[in-house]
């Protein structure tokens, strides 16, 4: 199959995401095929599993220069600032969210490169968007510097798209939860941080308020929906900005009661912080309709099915039986 032959760049592979990208992606190409990048350490999950450089997206002639020598031809651009942190650097998020992603598109099209992957955010919706299942078309009108910088990049990617045939794509993902690689700034790692926090601890202070509801998916599923769209016809695609994906939506109440399912004597407290406010201007759940149409998404976890597997396979279990 022509698409094995490619090779391909991660950038931003010690990331949340980028360690298990990186990871999924050596098993479909070989290990060889992929080389993972990052500004800083190469994850210790990422050593011996195949080739990593040293990489500062924002330096254009540096990333153009692997792409040569590497004969790259595609890219996955994971480097962002995601929301809480953004809040605190808007200059910078800006700066490395959109810089970022020029620089990767316009090597794309100097060296024709064959796809690109960027992902967005839920975080581009605000509170004017509709709160309950949120559609593919509506009101954006977001309200951090990391959803304003998710949109413009959306429609960067539209743009060279349309205008330069880039086969860019992307998927606004949602909280994403998972074990492996810890989270790097968002509003919602709360969900990630809480299991740990079971595990080690058997309580967790969360800065959320206890019925604040937001889209949230496993990383499995966000996973599996990043190479299903990466592998899907060109043709299917009717979306070049970025794609709605939903996998569930929870509170800090129901994944706490998720856990005491199995681990009895968990409990949580409460203190909200100004990560709040970014999380009531998002939605509260997504309608995934369009994706679910054009390249057949459909999320395979549950909250409930996600916390055994979270449990089961967290590097803190030390041997705990969850069932
Ligand atoms: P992360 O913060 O965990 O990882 C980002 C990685 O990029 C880090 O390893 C960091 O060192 C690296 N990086 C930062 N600046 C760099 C630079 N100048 N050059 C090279 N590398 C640099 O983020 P993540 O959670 O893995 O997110 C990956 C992407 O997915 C981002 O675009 C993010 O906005 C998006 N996203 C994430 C979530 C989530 O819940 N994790 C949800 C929606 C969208
Ligand atoms: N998890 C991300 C954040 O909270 C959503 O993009 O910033």
């Amino acid at each position: 199959m022509a698409a094995r032959k490619d090779k391909i760049l991660v950038i931003g592979a010690s990331g949340q995401i980028g360690v298990e990208l990186t990871l999924a992606l050596r098993k479909i190409y070989g290990n060889a095929q992929v080389i993972a990048s990052d500004l800083r350490e190469e994850n210790p999950l990422l050593k011996d599993t195949g080739p990593y450089v040293s990489l500062d997206v924002m330096n254009k002639e540096m990333l153009h220069v692997q792409v040569i020598r590497q004969n790259i031809t595609q890219i996955y651009l994971l480097a962002a600032m995601l929301s809480a942190t953004g809040e605190k650097n808007p200059h910078l998020a800006w700066h490395l969210n959109m810089q970022g992603l020029l620089n990767v598109l316009d090597i794309a099209r100097e060296e024709q490169l064959h796809k690109v992957y960027w992902p967005s955010s839920i975080a581009v919706f605000g509170p004017t968007s509709p709160k309950q299942s949120c559609p593919q078309q509506t009101i954006i009108e977001p309200t951090t510097v990391y959803g304003i910088s998710k949109y413009a990049g959306e429609f960067w990617c539209n743009y060279y798209h349309t205008r330069f045939g880039i086969d860019v794509r992307s998927l606004r993902y949602p909280g994403l939860i998972s074990y492996k690689s810890l989270p790097g700034g968002g509003t919602t790692d709360y969900a990630v941080e809480i299991y740990q926090e079971a595990l080690v601890n058997g309580s967790y202070k969360c800065y959320l308020k206890p019925d604040t509801y937001l889209p949230m998916m496993y990383m499995p599923d966000a996973l599996r929906a990043t190479l299903e769209l990466m592998e899907a016809p060109a043709q299917a695609l009717s979306v070049r900005t970025s794609y709605n994906i939903a996998g569930m939506s929870f509170s800090p109440t129901e994944i706490a009661a998720s856990i005491q399912k199995y681990l009895p004597d968990f409990s949580i407290q409460y203190q909200a912080d100004y990560r709040q406010a970014i999380a009531e201007s998002w939605p509260q759940s997504i309608d995934d309709a369009v994706a679910n149409a054009d390249w057949g998404w459909k999320p395979a976890f549950d909250l409930d099915k996600m916390t055994v597997d979270m449990l089961t396979h967290h590097p803190e279990n030390k041997g705990r039986k969850i069932h």
